[in-house]
Parts: structure tokens; sequence; C-alpha cells
């Protein structure tokens, strides 16, 4: 396992359509394994292949208790709305406030090939939703209705600093 280089904005990498996975072979677990290890490494809550330079539907979610993979994924049913606050790994220093669904079912394959379906709410359906997204190249900057300003920005990382102590 190894931790993979984050594409930032800008790279027209992320904004491609990456293509449907259909090998799951070592290659795909390797590229899953190290995945996993970036986002925990990053502190994220999702990525998606795209953001380490790989044009393939692969996604991992971090659920608290473990990180799911998420291979082909799609939505097969949302409902409700939330409204808040989001970042990813591919736009550093900036948040944005985007509309999503308030919970989301979807469906996908593990490494072996198997289909499970995954139930998120909240934070976890509005990272569903930005992680499939990033697999059609787009980045959530493109739906937030507002971006945070710089000051913004700084209070909110203030007030992390003082809720983490
Ligand atoms: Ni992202």
């Amino acid at each position: 396992m190894a931790l993979r280089n984050i594409l930032t904005e800008g790279n027209s990498t992320l904004n491609k359509v990456c293509r449907p996975v259909t090998a799951f072979d070592e290659r795909l677990a390797t590229l899953i394994d190290d995945m996993k290890d970036t986002v925990v490494h990053a502190n994220g809550v999702g990525l998606a292949a795209p953001q380490v330079g790989v044009l393939r539907r692969v996604v991992v979610v971090d659920l608290g208790e473990e990180i799911i993979e998420l291979i082909n994924p799609r939505i097969l049913e949302q409902e409700g709305e939330q409204d808040g606050l989001e970042g990813c790994l591919s736009v550093p220093e900036r948040y944005g406030l985007v509309k999503r669904p308030r919970k989301v079912r979807v469906e996908a394959q593990d490494r072996h090939g198997d289909w499970y379906e995954y139930e998120g709410e909240d934070l976890i359906a509005r990272c569903f939703c930005h992680e499939l997204e990033h697999l059609d190249g787009h980045l959530y900057t493109e739906k937030a209705y507002r971006m945070l300003t710089e000051e913004e920005y700084e209070e909110l990382m203030n007030q992390n600093a003082e809720d983490g102590e």
C-alpha cells in the first residue's frame, strides 16, 4: 500500500469522464488500497480515482467504522434535501455551500465484482453525490451556490482548531 499524489483543480484529468472498471484484478486491488491510505492520510471523507490520476469508476468513502469501496457506482434513489458546507481534497483551502439530497441509496461493486447496496444520510449522502460526480469529470465548485470568502474560511479554520482542543 502506498500514498498516491492528489491532483488539484486545473488539472484536466479531473474534468474527464471515467471508464467503467472491467478487470477485477490485482491492479484494481492495489489502486483501492492506495486510495484508502491516501484518503485517511489526507483526512478526507471520500476520494475518487480521477483525483489520483486514474480514469476509472472507483470511489472510496470513509464511513467511520470502515472505508467502503465503490466500483462502477450508481445512485438508485435519493430523497429530501440538505444544504451545507462542502470541500474537496482536489480544491484545497476552499469550501462552498451546496444543496444535496439528504438521503441516497447507491449500488456498487466491490473489488471482486460483487454488487452491494449502501444507504447514506447527511454527510455520507453528500459524500456519495460528490464522489460520483468526480467520475463524470465534475467538481462541487460547479454546483456550489456560494463559495466561502477568504475571511469566512479563516474563521471556519479557527473555529475547527478551537473545537479540536
Ligand atoms: Ni472531491
